[in-house]
């Protein structure tokens, strides 16, 4: 297993033990999160829905199809990201997560990223930017710059169920993607060059 795989693994383990909000009692899986930290970027959704509450991944459903595709023509393999939501469990119908569920929720995340150390982040959707860097800035505003969560850089993008519903979205996200990947590229190029600590 590899060493980030492992550290996270008692993270895992406590979630999916967690009862601490009323989520816990509808859901099917606890969505922990996927993938590997080798690209350096770390996707932050918003909830699981259906489909990744019956199969505990994050990102199966036409969400994450449509995220798999704007991963493939950024030229990212999906098994090198890591992709997680701000919520682990499915809130019932599909209803946006409440505040409280976040705040509830957010130790499991903040550990994820204090293990995965990730290059760069990637927040799908205003609700992962806002848990990230709370703000009123609309997503028009917040995409096409690099912002900073934490000194890690940050690009937040839109959420493929929004880019499902308004298709004319998808060249932009595509451009972010892009951009996060240069980013991760850059930086992990400076490390070999100049030695990582
Ligand atoms: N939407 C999200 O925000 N996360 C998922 O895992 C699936 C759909």
């Amino acid at each position: 297993m590899a060493a980030v795989e492992a550290a996270l693994s008692p993270i895992a383990a406590q979630a999916a033990r967690c009862t601490a909000c009323v989520l816990a009692e509808t859901r099917t899986n606890v969505v922990f999160g996927s993938g590997s930290a080798r690209s350096g970027i770390v996707f932050i959704g918003e909830a699981p829905g259906a489909n990744e509450d019956a199969q505990g991944l994050p990102f199966v459903g036409r969400s994450g199809q449509l995220l798999d595709r704007l991963l493939a023509e950024t030229g990212i393999a999906r098994s090198d990201v890591y992709i997680c939501n701000v919520v682990k469990c499915r809130p019932p119908g599909n209803r946006d997560p409440r505040p409280e569920e976040a705040v509830t929720c957010a130790p499991f995340l903040r550990a994820q990223l204090e293990t995965l150390k990730p290059r760069v982040l990637c927040a799908l959707g205003l609700h992962a930017t806002r848990w990230l860097l709370p703000g009123k800035e609309p997503m028009a505003k917040l995409r096409g710059r690099v912002l900073e969560y934490r000194a890690i850089p940050t690009i937040a993008t839109y959420h493929p169920a929004a880019i499902l519903r308004s298709p004319g979205l998808k060249a932009n996200a595509l451009a972010d993607l892009k951009r996060a990947r240069a980013l991760a590229d850059d930086i992990a190029a400076h490390e070999s060059g100049g030695g990582r600590h």
